[in-house]
């Protein structure tokens, strides 16, 4: 029998700190932000499980078609011993890379819920007894260090999830990811791509409203960690595309003139009638602004692979 290892690298208060300052930070800049990393308590995670399946929310089904069609190819490319997965959540989608790496040694998942990493951990050892499991209790966008594991090493970034930062949040992370990676190692980055404004808009505005109601969560998150009296109902969904930037945003538009307190920051924070306060923005790729990205901190893409429809891109670049 395999170990499990989980190392816990932010202390069991860090998430309370992180969303205090993000909180005061957001509430009292202009225009009010808050980042979208606050989604994923239970309940928004399980939503964002529901969004994984509206007919409307394309990503994960295209993505889940490219893994299918291209794992092999991904394991004959990289040979690699070590599989980290960075925001690995249930790694659900992980299990065509798992099957297709036979020779894999270790699996590093790493995401901030514990949970996540506990239950998707035991899953796999049970079915994969002779793998090696080290969970990483972290948050990606910090300094990440990584086990001792054997080479080379795989790093996967699925889901399209680096589409949440900003560019310049990008280019740190992506150097960040590379300062982790040898000569010989990879990283596979899965990416949403440019298409069609009404796709993009219904994709982020369902008919169903799941993910009207996955925004407004970010709300009753914040009520109950800091004691808030943020009414959701006063607010209405708003997904919109930025052609100048390539991005889709979601916004929640206040209904009314409100004032919302905010007991644990000593706060109140007066919203206008029609402010809009910010809570993703999930930017849409095109291959040549990719590779450009990646040549900028040393990685040179490989291999681009697109599902049969071309709206969402696995690429795989190698360090130089
Ligand atoms: C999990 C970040 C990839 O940006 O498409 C889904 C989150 N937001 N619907 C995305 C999300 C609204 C999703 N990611």
């Amino acid at each position: 029998m395999s170990p499990f290892l989980l190392t816990r690298t932010l202390p069991e208060d860090a998430t309370e700190a992180a969303l205090r300052a993000d909180v005061l930070k957001g509430l009292t800049h202009t225009p009010k932000t808050l980042p979208p990393k606050w989604f994923y308590d239970a309940r928004g995670s399980e939503l964002f499980e529901q969004i994984t399946e509206l007919p409307e929310y394309y990503p994960t089904r295209a993505e889940r078609e490219i893994l299918v069609a291209r794992s092999g190819e991904i394991a004959a490319a990289t040979g690699a011993r070590t599989l980290v997965e960075l925001g690995s959540g249930s790694s659900e989608k992980t299990r065509y890379l798992l099957d297709a790496l036979t020779g894999l040694h270790t699996y590093v998942p790493v995401d901030v819920s514990e949970s996540a990493l506990t239950q998707a951990g035991h899953a796999l050892i049970a079915q994969r007894p002779e793998l090696s499991v080290h969970a990483l209790i972290a948050d990606f966008t910090g300094g990440l260090s990584l086990p001792g594991t054997p080479g080379p090493r795989l790093l996967a970034f699925l889901g399209g999830t680096i589409g949440n930062l900003l560019p310049v949040e990008r280019a740190a992370f992506l150097a960040s990811v590379h300062a982790l990676l040898s000569p010989g190692d990879a990283l596979l980055l899965g990416t949403d791509l440019v298409k069609d404004e009404n796709v993009l808009v219904r994709a982020y505005d369902d008919a169903a409203g799941v993910t009207a109601e996955f925004n407004k969560n970010v709300l009753t998150v914040v009520n109950r960690e800091l004691g808030a009296d943020f009414d959701p109902g006063a607010f209405d969904h708003v997904a919109l595309w930025d052609a100048e930037n390539e991005w889709i945003e979601m916004r929640l538009r206040s209904r009314t003139e409100q004032t919302v307190k905010v007991p644990a920051l000593d706060l109140a924070v007066d919203f206008a009638a029609d402010e809009e306060l910010h809570t993703e923005i999930s930017a849409k790729f095109r291959k040549e602004g990719i590779r450009a990205e990646l040549a900028a901190v040393g990685l040179e893409l490989a291999h681009w692979w697109t599902d049969s429809e071309g709206r969402f891109a696995l690429s795989l670049s190698v360090v130089r």
